[in-house]
């Protein structure tokens, strides 16, 4: 071994000690006859001293190194001298002083700082990614996603759960992105699907009596990238037989808690046990099934009032059917930087366009306020405080609790954009308002969804989670006749604004699961073609069984506080879901895609697409 110790280990206790080190030179001062090198491993930094009137031969070579050279020193540990002890580190009330120092290897002057925290481009960072795995923050995200999973496969093990592998070479598993194919060379012709989530392998282990199966499973998606979407990610996948949706819900509960206790245990958590929100109520209130519960921020339906007021467009709205709802925003009125004075008139209009034009993106016409005055003796602002009368006012402060220096923003318009709205606006007042405590975990379950959505585009039903859920046993005889009522038996959790868990109670009889495919606008002939063996399964005594999966990456990045996955994911892709380090996707040889009888069509040039 290179090494007796960690850099990171050393403390006063071991004074004294003859130890052999290991590891990068974070730093290096020369003082001329005294060099100070802090010396890196994965677990820390050491300073190591070395004195040319004592070892010059060790201060030559101290002399030549640079920052992320590799050393391995040989030296005793010394309680630092009085007045030079470093109390940030941990090791900072001993250094070592150096007997010997073998270069083990030499390093280019690296493309950015690994010893300071400093906003790198993230091109390069990706580029040089073992490089930027060598930061501090890096290093402590890959080891907490470690820890997340370690406690995971301990926690389910000790529960009686197996672990089972499932091919990465399969066919089609839909949850509703595009597949990744894999041409096969021996069949040439067809394509392997790279599994979406190993929904239907996991259902078959249930029919093959494992009772209670999870892995640690990567998943494919051939999906537009976004901070919280990569197209390779990692799911705990989880199944249960003989189980009901509340058997499910309790389990993870207690799993998602003892977690979170175990690996962020600094962390606050908000709702235990867990809040629980229908879909519909989180739509209402939130306009999100993956609300941020860290803050209120309640939209507040004021529909009956504001069709009372005078103002001709709510009028039309309520008479058309359209919602109208308020969002309270709470002080928003005053200065950031001074609570006991209003923003200006000029500041208060470039505030509400910034949010006008932050609606607009989801489809809003506009976005009436009233902002409020800071004593009872000011004037509401705002375009349409006109409209209501004194009392109608009063009567809106109460309904939504409205108070001085807060500003009402109304919403009027089809539900979805008014959900879509509502949804921007929480999330960016929370920001500027600062309301998201990033120490709290709001974890919490979104229950009782529509099991399907209608999809104008393609006119049919779309499965709100996959084909393979069941409906809630009592909208069952709905399902030919209403199927938009229906409610699926899907459970989400959520944290902090992310969806990072989603289950459901299985269907397991054929003739239940054959009723889904034709209302998902599937032909039985290809639902037989595609999904054959599930169905041929159910008929071999499959056992009632539900499961969940979670979005590992997303939960460590919310564990970590990391703005995106790609913070918690040793090689992530790019946002043009390639890797900047080894370029992948790149054009295979010729003679691969003969061998795989496949030819590459001519792809149109960028500038070609509008033509086209
Ligand atoms: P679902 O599609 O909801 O369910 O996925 C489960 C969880 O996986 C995470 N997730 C992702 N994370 C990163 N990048 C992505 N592209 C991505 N897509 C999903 C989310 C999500 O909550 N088979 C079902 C589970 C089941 O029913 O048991 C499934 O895959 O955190």
């Amino acid at each position: 071994m290179h090494k007796t110790h960690t850099c990171g280990e050393l403390r006063e206790s071991h004074v004294g000690q003859t130890v052999t080190l290991a590891g990068w030179v974070n730093r290096r001062r020369d003082q001329g006859g005294l060099i100070f090198l802090d010396l890196r491993d994965r677990w820390g930094l050491v300073q190591v001293v070395i004195d040319e009137a004592e070892n010059p031969t060790a201060h030559a070579v101290a002399h030549t190194v640079r920052s992320e050279y590799v050393l391995q020193v040989v030296g005793t540990v010394r309680r630092r001298p009085a007045g030079t002890e470093n109390p940030d580190l941990p090791t900072g009330d001993i250094d070592i002083v150096a007997d010997s120092i073998v270069l083990l290897n030499e390093s280019k002057v690296p493309p950015f700082l690994i010893n300071r925290e400093e906003n790198i481009d993230e091109a390069r960072r990706m580029q040089y990614r073992y490089l930027d795995l060598r930061r501090p923050a890096m290093r402590d995200n890959i080891i907490l996603r470690h820890r997340t999973i370690k406690f995971l496969r301990d926690h389910l093990d000790a529960a009686g759960f197996v672990e089972i592998e499932t091919p990465i070479l399969f066919k089609t598993t839909p949850e509703g992105a595009r597949d990744f194919l894999v041409p096969s060379r021996l069949q040439p012709g067809k394509f392997y699907a790279l599994p979406q989530s190993p929904q239907q392998l996991k259902q078959l282990l249930m029919v093959a009596g494992f009772e209670k199966y999870f892995q640690i499973a990567r998943c494919f998606r051939d999906e537009d990238l976004r901070g919280d979407r990569q197209p390779e990610f990692t799911q705990l996948d989880m199944e249960l037989s003989f189980v009901e949706r509340e058997d499910m819900l309790q389990f993870m509960e207690a799993m998602v808690l003892a977690l979170a206790k175990a690996v962020v245990p600094e962390k606050t958590i908000k709702y235990q046990p867990l809040r629980r929100l229908t879909y519909t109520e989180a739509m209402e209130k939130y306009g999100s099934d993956k609300p941020d519960l860290r803050y209120d921020l309640e939209a507040v339906d004021v529909t009956a009032l504001a069709a009372q007021s005078a103002f001709p467009i709510f009028q039309q709205a309520a008479q058309a059917g359209r919602p109208i709802k308020v969002l309270r925003a709470p002080g928003l009125h005053a200065k950031r930087d001074n609570p006991a004075e209003l923003l200006t008139g000029e500041g208060l209009k470039r505030l509400m366009k910034e949010l006008e034009d932050l609606v607009k993106t989801v489809g809003a016409k506009g976005l009436a306020y009233m902002a409020l005055p800071l004593d009872e003796n000011g004037e509401v602002k705002g375009p349409i405080g006109k409209y209501f009368s004194v009392e109608q006012k009063a009567a809106l402060f109460e309904q939504t609790g409205a108070r001085p220096g807060d500003i009402l923003m109304f919403i009027s318009d089809k539900p979805e954009v008014v959900y879509a709205s509502v949804d921007k606006l929480r999330r960016h007042i929370a920001d500027l308002l600062d309301l998201a405590d990033p120490n709290v975990l709001d974890f919490a379950w979104i229950i009782d969804f529509p099991m399907f959505y209608w999809d104008e585009e393609n006119q049919r039903w779309d499965p709100s989670q996959h084909m393979f859920t069941m409906p809630m046993p009592e909208d069952v005889p709905m399902l030919e006749s209403e199927p938009g009522k229906v409610r699926g038996s899907q459970y989400d959790l959520i944290c902090n604004g992310y969806e990072v868990g989603g289950g459901s109670i299985r269907i397991h009889e054929r003739a239940l699961q054959e009723k889904i495919f034709p209302l998902i606008g599937q032909t039985m002939e290809h639902a037989r073609e595609q999904f054959g063996h599930m169905l041929e399964a159910f008929e071999y005594g499959a056992p009632p069984h539900g499961g969940m999966a979670w979005g590992i990456d997303r939960l460590v990045m919310i564990f970590a506080g990391a703005p995106n996955i790609r913070e918690v994911i040793a090689f992530p892709k790019t946002q043009a879901g390639g890797d900047a380090m080894a370029h992948a996707p790149s054009e295979p040889e010729p003679k691969q895609l003969q061998e795989l009888y496949i030819q590459v069509l001519p792809v149109p040039k960028k500038d070609d697409d509008t033509k086209s």
